[in-house]
């Protein structure tokens, strides 16, 4: 998901590991990148330009000018990449690059970059454990550059050791995580829960609620998409958070829902409960189907755990959210919940004919903190009030921009 329109100039040098560079272009498309491949002239022996321009969907390039004398502009290649890729890294285009030597086109978009720049190197293994490589590979580390480790295995030369170019699963591997952890929400957990949940009567009824979960699961993937760690606690809802980084626990009940919630509550820095959970069960779930009998039949019901007050007492060092729905007197409610229930932030919301908030994709709301600060939101769609939500969460609560 990171890698989600993302600008990427995969420069190719020329060893054998760039045969695996086709399968490397197919798994940045995939992911939902853009790239434009730069070649040195060496590595078109090893992978032919025609194999990437079709996989990646762009020209390839590979010398300072076209067959039809235009200049390949590497500034603007430079400029375009959100990050680039060296890869496979030859001990000779690490060299060149570690001194700025300028001779090719890759080396000329190098020196242009802006983004950040990756180096997946590939050589023999005496080659990576010489010294004048190992002094290479530190000084583009300490110019900034980021280094993805060779890995052991069989080399084509016939020796075994250090030096394959990492596999290009691990590679994409490897920049998903260095992107995420510069993210603002890095190393932060978070849970959310989200939904209705439904309450058996018997194998084939239950009492449940119209809540589509649309509010909850936007939380989760914006939360995610800014690099949260995220545990998402989702009852029957037909949507799926888009994120695959969210951690989703699928629950029905109400007691599972407390039960997923409260197993993951002690590790998380921020709680957020956006769950329609019901407030009442039935006494007693018949195991098997109920026969329709007499004109008039009643319901024994219990109520369920509120799962909100419950991590409300056990609270510690986490942030915790509710959410209020009300159909009138709305804030007065929803500060009286975010006292009784021990909450750091309540996200009021008011269901009408008008603003239906169950089932809907947008919604009014308000947002009020233990700081006395008290926010109205436009209407808007339930991601933009995710967003709002964890802005608000970020500036008075988490300290980050
Ligand atoms: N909540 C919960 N467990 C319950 C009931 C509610 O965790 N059994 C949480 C909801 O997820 C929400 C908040 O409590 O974040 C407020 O829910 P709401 O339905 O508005 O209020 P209730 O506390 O159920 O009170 P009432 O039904 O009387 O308005």
């Amino acid at each position: 998901m990171v890698l989600q329109n993302k600008n990427i100039v995969l420069g190719i040098s020329g060893g054998i590991a760039a045969y695996k560079c086709a399968h490397l272009v197919r798994l940045f498309v995939k992911a939902g990148a853009h790239v434009k491949v730069v070649m040195t002239p060496s590595a078109k022996e090893f992978v032919t330009p025609g194999t990437l321009s079709v996989l990646s969907k762009n020209e390839v390039l590979i010398d300072f000018f076209d067959i039809r004398s235009n200049w390949n502009n590497h500034v603007q290649l430079a400029e375009w990449a959100d990050l680039i890729l060296i890869a496979p890294a030859t001990a000779n285009t690490m060299a060149k690059m570690a001194q700025g030597i300028c001779d090719n086109l890759l080396c000329a978009v190098y020196l242009s970059a802006r983004s950040k720049v990756y180096f997946a190197p590939a050589m023999d293994l005496d080659m990576y454990q010489h010294p004048s490589t190992k002094s290479n590979l530190e000084t583009l580390k300490n110019n900034g550059n980021i280094i993805i480790p060779a890995e052991s295995g069989e080399l084509a030369s016939g020796l075994s050791g250090e030096g394959r170019m990492a596999e290009p699963e691990n590679i994409i591997k490897f920049i998903e995580s260095d992107l995420l952890s510069a993210l603002p929400l890095a190393g932060k957990q978070f849970l959310v829960n989200a939904g209705p949940t439904y309450e058996a009567i018997d194998p084939v009824r239950f009492i449940g609620n119209r809540s589509s979960g649309k509010t909850g699961i936007a939380i989760a993937d914006e939360l995610a998409s800014q690099g949260a760690a995220v545990t998402l606690v989702l009852g029957p809802s037909a949507y799926s958070p888009k994120n695959k980084n969210v951690n989703l626990v699928r629950v029905e009940s109400a007691q599972q829902m407390y039960e997923a919630c409260t197993k993951v509550y002690d590790q998380c820095d921020v709680a957020i409960l956006t769950a329609a959970v019901a407030d009442y069960k039935p006494s007693t779930a018949s195991d098997i189907k109920i026969k329709k009998k007499e004109n008039e039949m009643s319901l024994e019901l219990t109520k369920t755990n509120d799962i909100l007050a419950e991590l409300g007492r056990k609270k510690k060092k986490q942030i915790l959210v509710g959410f209020a729905l009300e159909t009138n007197d709305t804030l007065d409610y929803a500060s009286k919940k975010m006292v009784a229930k021990n909450l750091d932030m309540v996200v009021a919301n008011t269901t009408s004919e008008k603003n239906p908030a169950f089932g809907a994709d947008f919604n009014t709301v308000t947002i009020i903190d233990k700081h006395n600060n008290l926010v109205n939101f436009e209407f808007k769609s339930k991601q933009e009030i995710a967003v709002d939500v964890i802005n608000h969460i970020k500036a008075h609560f988490l300290n980050i921009k």
